[in-house]
């Protein structure tokens, strides 16, 4: 892989919270517009490695480099203006501003407008008007992956988009995520507990333990050995 195409890479990280550290020797490199799934049970670092890459923990040791620029020292609203976008585990809609508002108030010029991100979720048109917290927990979760859109970002971090939410809703939201992977210029790292989903839409996988990475490679290739993958998540 030519290291110019690279969106991100991260060399020998460790990282964590204050002292403790929960990450280990993390390394990979996303090349532009690709998509990875980052799969492993709870606790074992998914949330935390997604945070390492917005700037949310502690780094203690090893770089992180977006568009060939290292970029561990930026503080985290840095990372936002380079075009790190991120959709937290548990959405973190503004309860007291309107769908709308939501929307806009993390707004930086690119392609995606409110009129995209509308296009892409009807429902959210619809109740442009109502209080973040007077919508459905799907629509939250289509909120809060609208509101990372309109940052117009260049790499996605998604972290447990699908979790808690009615069948009918996680199609909904699966067939957005395979739209974003497929036709828009955006590089894609999905969080998932379902595993299956999260290797049906994604190039490649990387399964993590007790904060390491203990596989990596085509998504297919996992999603085509269910005895691997249950070996890989359940140790
Ligand atoms: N704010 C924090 N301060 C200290 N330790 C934390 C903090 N957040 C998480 N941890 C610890 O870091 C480890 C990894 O947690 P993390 O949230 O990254 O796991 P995860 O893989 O996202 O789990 P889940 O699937 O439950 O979301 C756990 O041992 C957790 O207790
Ligand atoms: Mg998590």
């Amino acid at each position: 892989m030519n290291a110019m195409s690279d969106l991100l890479h991260l060399r020998g990280v460790r990282a964590g919270y204050g002292a403790t550290v929960v990450l280990e020797d993390i390394a990979f490199a996303l090349p532009e517009r690709s998509s990875l799934a980052v799969l492993g049970r709870n606790g074992v670092g998914k949330t935390t490695l997604l945070g390492t890459i917005m700037g949310h923990t502690t780094l203690h040791g090893g770089a992180i480099e977006y568009r060939g620029k290292e970029v561990s020292q930026l503080p985290v609203y840095e990372r936002s203006r380079l075009g790190m976008g991120f959709v937290p585990q548990g959405r973190w809609i503004f309860p007291s501003l309107t769908v709308e508002e939501n929307l806009t108030v993390a707004g930086r010029p690119g392609p995606w407008t409110l009129e995209r991100v509308y296009d892409l979720f009807p429902g959210l048109a619809e109740r442009r008007t109502h209080m973040g917290n007077q919508i459905s927990g799907g629509e939250q979760q289509m909120l809060a992956i609208g509101r990372a859109l309109m940052g117009n970002p260049a790499l996605l971090l998604m972290d447990e988009p699908l979790e808690g939410l009615a069948p009918i809703i996680v199609d909904a939201i699966l067939g957005v995520l395979q739209r974003l992977i497929r036709e828009e210029s955006l590089t894609v790292v999905l969080v998932e507990q379902s595993a299956r989903l999260a290797l049906e839409v994604t190039e490649r996988v990387m399964v993590l333990n007790r904060g390491c990475i203990v596989f990596s490679g085509p998504s297919a290739e996992l999603l085509a050995d269910p005895a691997r993958l249950a070996n890989l998540i359940v140790v």
